[in-house]
């Protein structure tokens, strides 16, 4: 069993978890993930690493309760317990000092994944930058956790409430426009934010990181569940992933694939009991 040692609510539909699995914790890098099941017959959640502290031997993981899952995970308090937290898994991000100007662009909860590969980044010497984006105020996430090592903070929200009206890509076409030299961007949330990254940075040939999120079952390249197509190939985004050359992604099958189970997943979330 592992431990939830801290919870923190974010906004209204995501909160943030240090779980205590200390295995996990000294052999994780950015860009990996985990797989979550809360009870025997518990469903299994893949969530992208936050961040992780070897020392305290703490992941942590931030969660979007939109099903029931994730719901049921809402749940556990501080000093519960989750079932499995396997991992790490996939591929970690290939992060080098050889770039001068990186910049993460992350949608909702894509903040958390997006932090420790920027931060990982500053720490090599790399000049980073973010723009973070919510429908509103409160879905902006780690701002302040991103201020300690990024240049510059760029927000963007649907409402205006902070930062630029609009959306994140608005942001970065301005910057580009202005001149920013950028050798790559690195883009994680709602697949359709980073397929319009792709929209923009591909006329300019900017290499564009992204992390795909498709439905998962073992999360070690046996089910097939989690298949998508990167440069005419399939790929498994648990193995071979989850972070993919943006620029030859198939955004439009894998959204097709993430809508295939909501009527069963919808009926789940208004049925089951919790
Ligand atoms: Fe089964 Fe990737 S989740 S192959």
């Amino acid at each position: 069993m592992y431990e939830i040692v801290r919870k923190e609510v974010l906004n209204d539909a995501a909160y943030e978890m240090d779980i205590y699995a200390p295995q996990v914790a000294k052999k994780a890098e950015p860009g990996q993930f985990v797989i979550v099941r809360v009870g025997e017959d518990g469903e299994r959640i893949p969530l992208t690493i936050g961040d992780y502290d070897p020392q305290k031997g703490t992941i942590t993981i931030v969660v979007q309760a939109v099903g029931f899952s994730t719901k049921q995970l809402e749940a556990l308090e501080v000093g519960d317990s989750v079932t499995d937290f396997v991992g790490p898994l996939g591929v970690p991000t290939h992060l080098t000092a050889d770039k001068k100007h990186v910049i993460g662009v992350a949608g909702g909860i894509g903040s958390a994944p997006v932090y420790p590969q920027l931060k990982k980044l500053a720490d090599l010497g790399v000049k980073v930058d973010v723009i973070i984006g919510g429908r509103e105020k409160q879905y902006v996430l780690w701002a302040d956790k991103f201020a300690q090592f990024c240049d510059h903070v760029y927000i963007a929200t649907d409402n205006g409430e902070v930062g630029t009206k609009g959306f994140v890509t608005d942001v970065l076409q301005k910057l580009i426009d202005d001149g920013e030299q950028f050798d790559e961007v690195i883009a994680i949330g709602p697949v359709i934010m980073m397929k319009n990254v792709v929209r923009v940075t591909k006329p300019y040939n900017i290499p564009t990181s992204v992390s795909l999120n498709p439905i998962m079952v073992d999360g070690t390249g046996m089910c097939g569940c989690c298949r998508v197509t990167v440069d005419g190939k399939i790929k498994f985004a648990c193995v071979d992933g989850p972070d993919f050359d943006g620029l030859t992604v198939d955004f439009d099958e894998l959204m097709a694939r993430q809508r295939m189970f909501k009527e069963e997943e919808h009926y789940v979330d208004e049925h089951a009991d919790r």
